[in-house]
């Protein structure tokens, strides 16, 4: 459905994106995750036709980018971080404002308005003033606006930022109840990377350029399904009491992280009884993303 080849977005001496290649087949979730300023925002304007690419090549749907952005943009939805409603119309008008922009009647537009407000569970809202709701609420809106017109790609950048997590979590719902209802490929970019894992496959970008891809449990499944997180004030007594060669560490914000295969309650023992001095406190979790992403970018201790 979306193929980038070697895209590159130069400003003036600043690398946006650096050589990226995407290939997202029709129906799948793909994330596209990095830090902020690592060049999401800018990849998803290429793919969406809003800005040109420096150098490489874009289709989406069979269709160059350059050549016909008219008719990709007929088949795209976009949903950005700045709300693209009008505060002061209600619900409603908002999306058959939206409807009008895209040619669609109002009474044609009635249906779909009616089944996707039923699917966000905004249906008794649908008079609110926008400007009166909740940012969650507002965020299902925009996301509705985005695939009023029945798009065969939606983009979502950012959707969640700003969001508290019970809100996060109801957006996520809906995104998944979209894709598997309706058969959209969906483009979501995240900062916050353990977000992502529903999504079908992730790229990480860092400074523009691709550091890895695939499925989220993949990834994790190379990490290490387990991370323990030690606390102390001494991270390098901590190291050297432990006699850490043994094991696959890293130092993340005065935190020592041991990544371990799986849950080798042994390895967590004689970790946890060596350390018990020492450490503040000792925590197991099961690894994420963030993770992945930590280990990925760390100079030192590469994941291969
Ligand atoms: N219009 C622009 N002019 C100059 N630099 C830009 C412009 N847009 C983005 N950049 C730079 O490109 C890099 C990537 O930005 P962006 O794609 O917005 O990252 P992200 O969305 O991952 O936070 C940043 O260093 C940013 O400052
Ligand atoms: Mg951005």
């Amino acid at each position: 459905m979306i193929l980038a080849k070697n895209i590159t977005k130069e400003y003036g001496e600043q690398i946006a994106v650096n050589n990226l290649s995407l290939d997202i087949p029709q129906g799948q979730f793909f994330g596209l995750l990095g830090p902020n300023g690592s060049g999401k925002t800018t990849t998803i304007h290429m793919l969406s036709t809003l800005i040109r690419p420096t150098s490489g090549s874009i289709s989406v749907n069979g269709i160059d980018v350059q050549k016909g952005p008219q008719t990709v943009r007929k088949s795209i939805g976009l949903v950005f971080q700045e709300s693209a409603l009008d505060r002061t119309l209600s619900i409603e008008e908002n999306l058959y404002f939206c409807a009008g922009l895209h040619n669609i009647s109002k009474k044609s537009a009635g249906p779909r308005v009616n089944e996707l407000l039923e699917l966000f569970e905004l249906q008794s809202k649908k008079n609110a003033t926008v400007g009166n709701l909740s940012g969650g609420m507002r965020r299902a809106v925009d996301i509705i606006r985005g695939v009023l017109h029945a798009p065969k790609v939606l983009f979502l950048d950012e959707p969640t930022v700003g969001l508290d997590l019970p809100s996060r979590r109801r957006i996520w719902r809906f995104i998944k109840q979209l894709i598997d209802e309706q058969q959209l490929t969906v483009v979501l970019t995240t900062h916050y990377l353990e977000e992502a894992a529903p999504c079908d496959n992730v790229a990480f970008i860092k400074e523009g350029s691709l550091v890895s891809e695939g499925a989220p449990e993949k990834l994790i499944d190379q990490l290490g399904k387990t991370i323990i997180e030690v606390n102390g004030s001494d991270t390098n007594a901590l190291i050297e009491r432990l006699k850490l060669k043994k094991y696959e560490y890293m130092i993340e914000g005065g935190v020592l992280l041991i990544r371990i295969k799986d849950y080798e309650t042994n390895k967590l023992d004689v970790i946890q009884s060596t350390l018990r001095d020492e450490a503040d406190a000792i925590s197991v979790r099961k690894s994420n993303l963030n993770d992945v992403f930590l280990w990925l970018s760390s100079n030192d201790h590469g994941l291969k």
